[in-house]
């Protein structure tokens, strides 16, 4: 059996050299290398922002977004959209566990797994597209993916439902990393807040803010606003549109009596929201950019153009035991619970 790198470059076509994420094109042949996990997916979590551009390239027509993600997969051996660079994650059984990786996991050949790298750097094979859910970007596929050994991944909760363990997992870097950044006291602004992601930011903000901090949802419209209310964990929640930045500049003054947030996480899924998010935070405070619609560019340039002296930090989807801290918000929070079984089972 061929020897596989720990990091997939082995698998990379085009360019040479890179590692498989920022590669164009990946190798996507299903046979494996000695240190790579064979899964047949079942359902493909798109993320967010990647869903939301095909959505819009297909004008909501489901034969048309078929099409895209497969010619996507065609050109590029995995789920990696070429307009907003993201991916999403996947769920599947595992079929064939290369002989490098006993011992070291304690992964079994049919176990349902959830990936927890990005779909941009897994080699996937699309056989069918079986059924499109627009409503939670999910899609039902028959197909093939591999994991390489670096790959972390989650086995799946016997006490939560499939798709609403796939939903958490998909955005589990930001809830954990809003438990780390956010510190008692503080005045939490989050943009996006009656999404997935925003939700369960809003539930760890509390937690770590208390009694003595301010938590402020930002929401564009009527039915986000009020799923972001009816959780509990806002003080208050303002209706503006993100990429509307002195709205929400304004906004977030005036309900911080002018003091603004010490710390803005943005889990929005449009681009240009970078300046609203830098406006909406004090001078010395912390944004945190979980959107992959986020600019590197815009936003370093855009604090630069204003004077704001913020630490900025770009989403980084793993932080250590982000699986484990966000499905058991779901155990935690029966009303977080009750949205994302409504929404996602
Ligand atoms: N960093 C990472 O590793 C990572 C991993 C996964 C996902 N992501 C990214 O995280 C972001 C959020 O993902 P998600 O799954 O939480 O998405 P989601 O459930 O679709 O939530 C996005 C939220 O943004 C809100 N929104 C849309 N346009 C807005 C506007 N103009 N002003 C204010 N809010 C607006 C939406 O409000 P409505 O519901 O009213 O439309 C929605 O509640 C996406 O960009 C996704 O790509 C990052």
């Amino acid at each position: 059996m061929r020897k596989g790198c720990p990091y997939g470059t082995h698998r990379v076509i085009e360019p040479r050299g890179l590692l498989p994420q920022p590669a164009w094109k990946l190798d996507n042949s299903m046979n494996i290398y000695d240190n790579e996990v064979l899964i047949d997916v079942e359902v493909l979590n798109i993320d967010s922002a990647s869903f939301t551009q095909i959505e819009e390239e297909a004008g909501g027509d489901e034969k048309k977004i078929a099409a895209i993600m497969t010619g996507i997969v065609k050109e590029r051996g995995k789920h990696h959209n070429p307009v907003t660079g993201s991916g999403g994650m996947l769920i599947g059984r595992a079929k064939e566990i290369g002989p490098a990786w006993r011992g070291k996991s304690p992964l079994e050949a049919g176990q349902r797994l959830a990936t927890l790298v990005s779909l941009s750097l897994t080699p996937l094979r699309i056989d069918k597209i079986k059924k499109i859910h627009k409503d939670i970007d999910q899609v039902e596929i028959e197909g093939q993916a591999i994991l390489f050994e670096s790959g972390i991944f989650a086995v799946l909760p016997e006490d939560l439902p499939q798709t609403l363990s796939l939903a958490v997992l998909d955005v589990a870097g930001a809830a954990a990393q809003t438990a780390k950044l956010v510190r008692p006291g503080d005045r939490v602004v989050i943009i996006g807040a009656g999404g997935k992601s925003g939700l369960l930011c809003l539930f760890e903000a509390r937690k770590r803010a208390g009694v003595t901090g301010q938590v402020i949802g930002i929401a564009p419209r009527e039915t986000s606003k009020n799923r972001a209310e009816s959780t509990g964990y806002c003080d208050v929640v303002l209706m503006a549109d993100a990429a509307d930045a002195l709205g929400i500049m304004n906004q977030v003054k005036a309900a911080t009596g002018g003091a603004m947030a010490d710390v803005t996480i943005n889990c929005v899924n449009i681009p240009n929201t970078e300046l609203s998010s830098i406006l909406a935070t004090r001078d010395g405070g912390l944004v945190y950019f979980f959107s992959m619609a986020t600019s590197f560019t815009a936003a370093a340039l855009g604090a630069e153009g204003v004077g704001k002296d913020v630490t900025m930090i770009v989403g980084n989807g793993y932080t250590r035991d982000h699986a484990a801290i966000s499905l058991n918000i779901m155990r935690e929070s029966p009303v977080l619970r009750k949205i994302f079984e409504e929404l996602y089972s």
